[in-house]
């Protein structure tokens, strides 16, 4: 089907730490070799794909000397000048050197927090080069095991700051570049700061230049905590902040999966699916997932079709619902529409008057029916292909 064909302007994008994966778990080392980025470039181009993202060090090796730097960034220009690849956005490496054990911008030792910022202002020099109009965060290493060891609102205030003080820097600089911080529950920290969607809207609204800075959430973190993953996308959605998203799969309270999307919870993915496309959200999809430990070659390249095949398929599902006129009225039955109807509008004294001379029919309203379980069992039947 020829909806199903990835293409550019579906907006799907990669990490090249995705792909790129060797394949090593906190239990085993390396099972395959990984992927050059100007290959991934090339690869995913060809697979449909719209864009790739990086963390500095994925693409540029720590130890890579000026001249070293210069050639790997052509190399990776080249293959996207001829591709027509886009760098869709880039981030920091804040986690992986031993520097970070305790934090990047939260850690105790202050002239850590200073190279901290000092890695990600080289970083985000770098995507503004490569062209990257979003910078995310993730602060994986922002947290605690031993809590008598970091006074968490300290913690939060360095945060502030130091995100404070990358927006300065990106407005000193004229870049078109906006901020997308990732939540996550837990791991590698025992417990990471700011760890849902909901902890990290409200910390934007705390930053001195909120309207440059909004989320980045991941199926996986949101599902590990318990939590809904559709309604912090909602939630993101509705105050304006979904700047980027980290499609993938994540069973309920495990450690972090990165499964290929769609691989579980297929009915969640849909309704994230039809939950993006209905949103008109015109950002990238992003597949933060990793290509399972047991593959090689060919299998890296059947997850990152798998991700976007899955994708577009749940959005021809998707597609149906708003002409399938069994699921319209099993809407209108459950009153849906509805639910998009003011109750009541800005407050004035008149419409308190109105709303205090009503009278209810409690006893009516409580008996009335609802209908949910048919409109489910006909969102399961078109998920399923049977309407
Ligand atoms: C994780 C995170 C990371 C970030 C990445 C970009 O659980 O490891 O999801 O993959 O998304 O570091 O900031
Ligand atoms: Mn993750
Ligand atoms: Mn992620």
């Amino acid at each position: 089907m020829a909806e199903l064909t990835p293409k550019p302007e579906h907006k799907f994008t990669f990490g090249l730490w995705t792909v790129g994966h060797k394949g090593n778990d906190p239990f085993g080392v390396e099972t395959r070799p990984g992927v050059r980025p100007p290959d991934t470039v090339r690869k995913l181009a060809e697979l449909g794909a719209y864009g790739v993202c990086f963390h500095d060090d994925d693409l540029l090796p720590p130890d890579a000397d000026d001249s070293e730097r210069e050639r790997i960034k052509a190399d990776f220009v080249e293959a996207l000048d001829e591709t027509g690849m886009k760098v869709s956005m880039a981030t920091t490496n804040l986690f992986t050197h031993p520097v970070f054990k305790d934090g990047a911008f939260t850690a105790n030792d202050r002239e850590v927090r200073r190279y901290a910022l000092q890695k990600v202002i080289r970083s985000i020099d770098v995507g503004a080069e490569l062209g990257a109009p979003v910078y995310v965060f993730w602060g994986g290493r922002e947290g605690v095991e031993a809590d008598a060891a970091k006074p968490a609102r300290d913690a939060l205030e360095r945060y502030r700051e130091a995100i404070d003080f990358l927006c300065g820097y990106v407005r000193d600089r004229g870049y078109d570049m906006r901020f997308a911080l990732e939540p996550k529950p837990n791991e590698p920290r025992g417990d990471i700061f700011l760890p849902t969607v909901g902890h990290m809207l409200a910390f934007i609204e705390r930053l001195e230049h909120p309207e440059m800075v909004g989320v980045n959430p991941e199926v996986a973190h949101e599902t590990m905590a318990g939590l809904s993953f559709l309604h912090g996308v909602a939630q993101a959605l509705w105050a304006g902040k979904l700047f980027h998203i980290d499609l993938n799969a994540q069973r309920i309270g495990r450690y972090d999966q990165d499964f290929r999307f769609g691989a579980v919870g297929l009915k969640d993915a849909f309704f994230l699916v039809k939950l993006l496309e209905d949103s008109g959200y015109d950002g990238v999809r992003h597949f933060d997932a990793r290509p399972l430990r047991v593959e090689s070659e060919e299998g890296i390249w059947d997850f990152a079709a798998g991700c976007m095949h899955t994708y577009l398929a749940l959005k021809e599902r998707a597609a149906k619902w708003g002409s399938d006129r069994a699921i319209l009225a099993a809407e209108a039955d459950a009153k849906v529409p509805e639910l998009a109807l003011d109750t009541v509008g800005p407050y004035s004294p008149e419409l308190a008057e109105e709303l205090l001379a009503e009278a209810h029919d409690l006893d009516a309203l409580g008996a009335r029916e609802c209908r949910n379980e048919r409109l489910d069992q006909l969102a399961v039947d078109l998920i399923l292909g049977l309407r």
